[in-house]
């Protein structure tokens, strides 16, 4: 049988305009060119510790960053046909509420002119099946930060005329009080209206007391940020959003999370337990009632899951919880997590994410081809 379609759903861009504008700051999120080497991105709260030299604080941001051709050369390397990008955390979420519909517009633009571009001289035509030709679509960034929810509204509302545009990126701060603000229902209402993907990301973590305090942190790098901060971000945001019954007043709404679900499919059975023993909804007193869908029948209807989990369990996890394969896309996280060692071509990240799936799939063709990008191509309708 031919190789299946392959379609990486998480995979992210800064494009240049966006790294222009974080040069110009020098507060997180920044970048610092130091006098010799590689720019620096301080982009984590807990990157920017005055203990470290600044040359030497967050993490080096090479030309992958923002170098399309650099994407597309990872992903002909690692076999990838299709890549939806999107703008990487903290996407637009620190701007000035004055700026964000201005940079947003301009950041879905420069993601739309890229795909545009690039699709127009890997087919000229139009007219070739997606596989073998180093396609781009992209999820576009919402100004969340702006004056009024109109505002993002109307940003939906004009991304739908972009043709590249599949959905949109956010992070959990959602206006700046979490995803079960009840002011974020006309964003919620657009999404579900122009049936938008939203992939939901990760950029805050938890705090430093949650792993033992700062210096705990960071005696071991990213590695208690990146590996339960932000799943645990992930997770937590989703479950205030079905707390806040966002899937029962909007439940046609679709969403992609991040890192497999964060730890959602593991624990959706414990969340479902502990909302039916919650009696503080209405009865004792609350006067916010519990949800009325079930988490599972969320799970099987709004939620997507991406397969960036770097395991067996993880994957077996979210296809439990999600009802099936047919909900799992593949993705990388591509720029980050590339190799340690300079000049290797294969990111282990990636290869570790493809064995994951060869051996949770072992033997089922169908159930692998639909993971590795025949889902991704129904659900964003890739052609
Ligand atoms: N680290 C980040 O800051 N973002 C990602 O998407 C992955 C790792
Ligand atoms: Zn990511």
């Amino acid at each position: 049988m031919s190789r299946p379609l392959v379609v990486d759903v998480h995979t992210h861009v800064y494009p240049p305009s966006y790294m222009a504008m974080l040069r110009a700051r020098k507060t997180v999120p920044y970048i610092h060119d130091p006098a010799s080497g590689e720019p620096r991105l301080i982009i984590l709260s807990s990157d920017d510790d005055p203990s470290i030299p600044i040359d030497e604080r967050g993490r080096p941001v090479d030309t992958s960053y923002s170098d399309i051709n650099v994407k597309l050369t990872f992903m002909q390397q690692h076999g990838i046909d299709c890549s939806v990008i999107s703008l990487a955390n903290p996407w637009l979420d620190f701007l000035d509420p004055a700026e964000a519909q201005q940079w947003a517009e301009r950041i879905n633009n420069d993601l739309e002119e890229t795909c545009a571009q690039n699709n127009k001289s890997s087919n000229p035509d139009n007219n070739l099946p997606l596989q073998g030709r180093s396609t781009l679509f992209a999820l576009a960034t919402l100004p969340l930060s702006a004056p009024s929810a109109d505002i993002i509204v109307n940003e939906i509302k004009r991304l739908k005329t972009l043709p590249h545009i599949r959905g949109v990126i956010m992070g959990t701060s959602g206006l700046g009080n979490g995803l079960d603000d009840e002011q974020l229902g006309p964003v919620w209402a657009a999404l579900e209206e122009t049936q938008f993907l939203l992939f939901l990301h990760p950029h805050y973590g938890l705090p430093d007391e949650a792993f033992g305090g700062a210096e705990v942190t960071k005696r071991y790098g990213h590695v208690l940020p990146l590996a339960l901060g932000f799943p645990l971000e992930t997770t937590i945001a989703v479950t205030r959003m079905l707390l806040s019954r966002v899937f029962d007043n909007f439940p046609r709404l679709q969403i992609l999370l991040a890192h497999s679900g964060g730890t959602l499919p593991f624990l959706a059975g414990r969340i479902e337990s502990c909302i039916m023993h919650e009696r503080k909804f209405v009865e004792n007193g609350g006067d916010v009632p519990g949800p009325q869908r079930s988490i599972w029948e969320v799970l099987k209807t709004n939620i997507f899951l991406d397969a960036v989990v770097y395991g067996t369990a993880g994957l077996k996890a979210a296809v439990a919880a999600g009802g099936g394969t047919d909900r799992l896309m593949f993705g990388t996280d591509h720029p980050f997590f590339p190799p340690l060692n300079e000049g290797e071509k294969e990111w282990l990240s990636v290869t570790t994410n493809y064995k994951a799936i060869d051996a949770t799939f072992e033997g089922e063709t169908e159930a692998v081809a639909a993971v590795l990008g025949g889902n991704a191509a129904r659900i964003l309708k890739l052609e």
